[in-house]
């Protein structure tokens, strides 16, 4: 089916919040204020989600809290990528029953990625009455209205179609912290990874227009962010779908230009995809991050291969090259599946030596899942939970020798970091991020989160490095 990028008329989005404003007549009609919780699994996109439901909610009036026993509403925003975060849904919503039973009116929302799937759907329509309305990523637009039906009617209500999605503009959002910010540039995936159920569930790449990008950035300065990450499924590819020519490394020179002091981030980038324009853009702009998240998957040609992943590992080896010439400080960070079907010792033994030779700074691993639907799921399989498990602790203990190797070659240096919050321990009480994005521990006055400092690293181990500032944060 050929996707015609759709758009959703703003006036539809006003309609929504003329229904929460009769929502707010209502739920705080006894003079208290009624109260939310949002529950948020997965990815970043999914926390910019949820922070668009909680805008929502909280023009219908809602507080927010994290107890479930105290909440007028819950709403699951749910991940479909592996399985052990489905099942950690299911139990969490199956234990929602015991909440339920103490306040009969609670309305109970699943939302996201796993109920996108039609079995998914019809499991919780079968099998756990507690949920009152579930909702897939492309309906999210609309959930004041869908709530509303269900406070109506009070019948449970479905709204789970196949759907390539659409580009919404203007949707209210409550934002989780004060000094970064998520920002979503594009929705959907069209490269069909044969292990993957993202591009079923989230629909056809679809990027926002860059004025619209521009100016929520313009805004999120303004209110005294100090980082920005673009979010997308695959940034590299944000524009494609557009009039404009306005490619992924033009959209990074775009927001590097809005003046203020502040980071510009970004995830996820298909290697793909990834040019030298957008390495020479990244080593230009004074704003933008010297950080790489580059997913390889897997270090084997035929590997490469059978997840449709469309490049080599001689390709890829050779655009981190190309990538480390242009910022030779390069933070570069991977995705690794481990167990993809018929992953034999040789082939898991290239994506070891792989890692060996490109050294991340972090890698993110998984064991393969099964996904309903997706190509993956009819390859033969034939090793054991337990032959993977050994492939995947294999890698692990490579990942973790090397992050702690690099972060000793940070003892000593001297670095600018973000302070970004509170660690809830005494004597480093406060965490910050590198521009490269590594996690350090601090000592310090709360007061200064928010803001820029340098910092002389005088410890480390696999997870973080310690510092010390030196004199008073900007
Ligand atoms: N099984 C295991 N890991 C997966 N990922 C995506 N699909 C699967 C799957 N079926 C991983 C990939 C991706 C990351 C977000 O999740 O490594 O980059
Ligand atoms: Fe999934 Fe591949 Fe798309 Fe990433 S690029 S979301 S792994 S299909």
């Amino acid at each position: 089916m050929k996707y015609e990028r759709k758009v959703i008329d703003p006036e539809q989005i006003r309609r929504q919040e003329q229904i929460c404003a009769e929502i707010f007549d209502v739920v705080t009609a006894d003079g208290k204020r009624p109260l939310a919780m949002v529950d948020t699994y997965g990815c970043q996109q999914n926390e910019a989600d949820s922070e668009k439901i909680r805008g929502y909610l909280a023009e219908m009036g809602y507080g927010f809290t994290q107890d479930e026993f105290q909440a007028d509403v819950i709403v699951v925003n749910t991940c479909a990528v592996r399985e052990h975060a489905e099942m950690r849904v299911l139990g969490n919503v199956g234990a929602l029953n015991h909440s339920k039973k103490a306040r009969p009116s609670q309305i109970v929302a699943v939302c996201g990625c796993m109920v996108q799937q039609e079995h998914m759907a019809e499991k919780i329509k079968k099998s756990y009455p507690v949920v009152d309305l579930v909702f897939g990523p492309h309906e999210l637009w609309r959930f004041p209205e869908l709530l509303q039906r269900v406070m109506r009617k009070g019948k449970r209500v479905f709204a789970t179609e196949k759907n390539l999605g659409a580009v919404v503009e203007g949707i209210p959002q409550q934002r989780e912290g004060k000094v970064k910010a998520w920002l979503s540039i594009m929705y959907g995936c069209n490269n069909f990874c044969t292990y993957c159920v993202v591009p079923y569930v989230r629909g056809r790449e679809r990027s926002r227009e860059p004025e619209q990008v521009v100016a929520e950035a313009r805004e999120l300065v303004a209110q005294g962010y100090k980082e920005i990450t673009l979010l997308g499924q695959n940034v590299n590819s944000y524009g494609k779908d557009l009039d404009s020519e306005v490619d992924f490394a033009d959209l990074i020179r775009m927001v590097n230009a809005i003046p203020g002091d502040f980071l510009i981030r970004f995830m996820t980038s298909h290697p793909k995809d990834a040019t030298e324009k957008l390495f020479q853009t990244m080593a230009e702009c004074e704003k933008c991050a010297h950080q790489l998240h580059l997913p390889v998957q897997a270090g084997n040609d035929r590997i490469l291969k059978a997840m449709n992943r469309s490049y080599t590992r001689e390709k890829y080896l050779q655009q981190v090259a190309l990538a480390r010439r242009y910022m030779p400080d390069l933070v570069l960070t991977t995705d690794i599946i481990v167990g993809f079907p018929g992953e034999t010792e040789e082939e898991f033994a290239d994506t070891l030596s792989l890692c060996e030779e490109v050294r991340y700074d972090a890698m993110f691993t998984f064991i393969y899942s099964k996904r309903v639907g997706t190509p993956a799921a009819s390859m033969p399989d034939p090793y054991t939970r337990a032959d993977k498990q050994k492939h995947f602790d294999a890698l692990t203990e490579l990942s973790n020798r090397i992050s702690g190797e690099k972060h000793r070659e940070y003892e000593g240096k001297t670095l600018r970091v973000l302070i970004d919050g509170e660690t809830g321990r005494e004597e480093y009480n406060l965490s910050s991020r590198t521009n490269g994005g590594r996690l350090v521990h601090l000592k310090g006055d709360p007061a200064w989160i928010g803001r820029f400092a340098d910092v002389t690293i005088t410890a480390s181990n696999t997870w973080a490095l310690y510092g010390e500032i030196g004199g008073n944060a900007e």
